[in-house]
């Protein structure tokens, strides 16, 4: 297949690596892709958000399918044009995308759908927001409405950093106060063909930017997958997997179904495993990053046949995933300053030394090449490591091992990333 993916982060390289390992001859292109995405696939110079530029490219390159990586091109509305010039594309509409791009279009649909999530009071002015939350209590949770880049979110126990947030945030919008949810988080994705819905295996990320989970919130600073812990609270991961699937995402599926606007794309769905049962904090209308760096390389079935099936209608026909056992954990290396002030532009060295570790790849989230071939620093979140083995102990130290060869200049990294689990 000739298989166009669109976006430029360690997401898009994770699902090309996957799509490539298929070994059957995939023509990849990457637009706009990074240096990493560079190596593997043929770069394409062409905005992702157009969606008349990205559908007259797909039809004058004679493109199969179209993956879309990031929300921004979904939200602009490159699927529904896609979709309607007949490229089948992997990735919603932009109604359908409003379960990321609008939590209270989110908070609507889940009501509708009877799914089980926090509840929430919509807050259009300070006032508003000081009574919801003297309504719902510490700690507070508040959440702006639209999209901002992992930055809308505060969750504090104090009242004024709370107002101030709802400050911070109401001129571009509502905000959304939320009852507080506690448990450990899960993320779990969902392909849908807009009717039929295919779960892929659970993940865990880590969004702060610090060790034992301090400082600020980040985009994720790592990951782990499967999650073996899930076995003592419901019995193995089959079970919970099924849960989620019958009491989340095919209800919403449906939903959006019954409303004209049909979820064809990957469904993320963002859980809390709360004493009182799973919980819907948020979801995402995308793969998750850095999720899909620990889920994709444990998919054993063909990624390419999943994505096509999803974007012609045809899942119920299509063989389900499976996943091997083995254990995936992915490491952010970050640029000095991530989150708040990310310093760019510096080199990095290293790593080819770090890919030479076993079981271990590279993928790449802001990188390009310097002129002198140097490859290049360009965002917060820079590159992040791989490691599959058979134990987490096994992973997590090939992990580790890979990116102490990485050098770059006042970069960080969590050092706990999957800790958890490397005794089970
Ligand atoms: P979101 O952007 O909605 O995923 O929120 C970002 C992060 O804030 C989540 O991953 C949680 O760690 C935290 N969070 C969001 N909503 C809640 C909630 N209702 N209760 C507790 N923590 C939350
Ligand atoms: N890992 C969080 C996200 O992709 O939104």
């Amino acid at each position: 297949m000739k298989i166009l993916v669109l976006g430029s982060g360690a997401r898009e390289h994770a699902i090309i690596v996957a799509l490539l390992a298929e070994n059957v001859g995939h023509e990849v292109l990457a637009a706009p892709g990074n240096a990493g995405i560079g190596e593997v696939a043929t770069l394409v110079d062409l905005d992702p958000n157009d969606p008349v530029a990205v559908t007259n490219y797909a039809d004058d390159a004679g493109i199969n399918l179209v993956v879309i990586g990031p929300e921004a091109p979904l939200v602009a509305g490159v699927a529904d044009r896609l979709r309607e010039n007949g490229v089948p594309v992997f990735g919603p509409g932009r109604a359908a995308a409003q379960l990321e791009g609008s939590k209270s279009f989110a908070k609507r649909i889940m009501q509708a759908a009877n799914v089980p999530t926090g509840r929430a009071l919509r807050a259009t002015s300070l006032s508003e927001a000081a009574a919801a939350l003297d309504e719902l209590g510490a700690p507070y949770v508040v959440k702006a409405d639209g999209l901002a880049a992992g930055k809308g979110v505060i969750v504090t126990d104090d009242r004024d950093a709370a107002l101030a947030h709802a400050a911070e945030f109401l001129p571009q919008g509502s905000l959304l106060i939320e009852e507080f949810l506690s448990g450990p988080e899960v993320s779990l994705f969902f392909v849908s063909d807009g009717h039929t819905v295919v779960p892929l295996s659970p993940a865990q990320d880590y969004k702060r930017a610090l060790d034992g989970d301090a400082g600020p919130n980040t985009g994720g600073m790592g990951a782990y997958s499967p999650l073996p812990w899930l076995a003592e609270r419901f019995g193995g991961e089959e079970a919970f997997v099924a849960e989620v699937q019958r009491t989340v995402a095919e209800p919403v599926v449906r939903e959006l179904a019954n409303e004209q606007t049909p979820f064809i794309g990957l469904l993320y769905a963002g859980l809390i495993l709360t004493d009182a049962g799973v919980r819907v904090i948020e979801f995402n209308a995308r793969f998750g990053d850095p999720e899909t760096q620990v889920v994709l390389p444990r998919l054993a079935t063909p990624l390419s046949t999943l994505l096509f099936a999803a974007a012609s209608g045809t899942l119920d026909e299509a063989d389900a995933p499976r996943f091997t056992p083995d254990t995936a954990v992915t490491v952010v290396l970050a640029s000095e300053g991530y989150p708040e002030a990310p310093k760019t532009g510096r080199a990095i060295t290293g790593v080819a030394a770090a890919t030479a570790v076993d079981g271990v790849h590279i993928a790449h989230a802001a990188t390009r090449r310097g002129a002198d071939g140097a490859l290049v620093a360009t965002g917060g979140r820079v590159l992040n490591v791989v490691a599959t083995g058979a134990t987490f102990a096994e992973s997590t130290r090939r992990a580790y091992a890979a990116i102490a060869e990485i050098a770059l200049e006042g970069s960080h990294f969590r050092s706990d990333i999957a800790a958890r689990v490397v005794a089970d």
